[in-house]
């Protein structure tokens, strides 16, 4: 469905990403880890067209037609079923929770907009309870469901999700990912960028690790979870550690 070859991004003077290549297939869940500034929200502001890339190229391929995401504008990339939720919640806080709701459909036309926000209640049902009251007065967990809701509204294809456990309870957390299981049941395929290593790599299919801008690692899940290097340096488990829990 995504297919990144040689991606190569800058930002102002500094190159934040070094010949990336990624893959994404339909119906599947990939989760793109690394440290703090690794490049993971650049990769996916690339793809979403808010970072234009000085090298490679960024493919979609929709109902077997291919898409150049590099020359599309960010509208046209939400068009054609892909949806960022961007890294801190980023909320309309001074609008209600309906009015976000809406908000994430602008591009659509009206007609399935209820039956939609219907199934982003059942979806989060608290956000049905708080459907007017104003986003800035939700909290962190439940801003972040909006956040995820909102994105949903466009019906996308592709889910590129950014960080959506920072700062969350580790109760919230695990109810992010069971909806994130849940939206991919219903036939989205998520891009999915974590700091949580752990809970990433039991949830996703396959998942590629950056480092400095370039993927330092990729495989299944279930083999990255596994592989001494990953456990060392992003499970936090030591090969004390490793030992103890073998
Ligand atoms: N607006 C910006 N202008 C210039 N450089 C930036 C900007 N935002 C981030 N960078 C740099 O780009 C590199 C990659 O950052 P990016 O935000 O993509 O990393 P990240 O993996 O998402 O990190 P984090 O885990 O902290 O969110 C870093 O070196 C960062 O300092
Ligand atoms: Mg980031």
């Amino acid at each position: 469905m995504l297919t990144l070859e040689g991606l190569d991004v800058w930002r102002g003077p500094s190159q934040v990403l070094r010949g990336i290549d990624l893959q994404v297939r339909a119906g599947e869940i990939v989760a793109l880890l690394g440290t703090n500034g690794a490049g993971k929200t650049s990769t996916l502001l690339t793809i979403s067209g808010q970072l234009r890339p000085r090298a490679g190229r960024s493919t979609l391929e929709i109902d077997g037609r291919r898409h150049d995401l590099a020359k599309l504008d960010p509208a046209a990339i939400v068009g054609l079923g892909v949806a960022h939720c961007p890294e801190g919640r980023q909320v309309f806080g001074g609008m209600t929770v309906l009015e976000n709701l809406r908000l994430g459909a602008y591009l659509r036309d009206a007609a399935g907009v209820p039956a939609d926000l219907e199934a982003m209640f059942g979806l989060f049902p608290i956000l049905a309870e708080r459907r007017s009251g104003l986003a800035g007065q939700l909290s962190g967990g439940e801003q972040m469901m909006l956040a995820i809701a909102r994105a949903l509204m466009s019906r996308p294809r592709l889910l590129l999700l950014d960080e959506p456990s920072l700062g969350l309870a580790p109760q919230l957390v695990e109810q992010i990912f069971t909806t994130i299981e849940e939206i991919r049941a219903n036939g989205t395929t998520v891009l999915l960028v974590e700091q949580n290593a752990a809970l990433a790599l039991e949830l996703a299919d396959r998942a590629y690790v950056l480092e400095s801008g370039a993927v330092h690692l990729e495989g299944q899940a279930s083999s990255l979870a596994a592989d001494p290097r990953v456990r060392e340096a992003y499970l936090g488990l030591g090969p004390t550690a490793v030992e103890a829990v073998l």
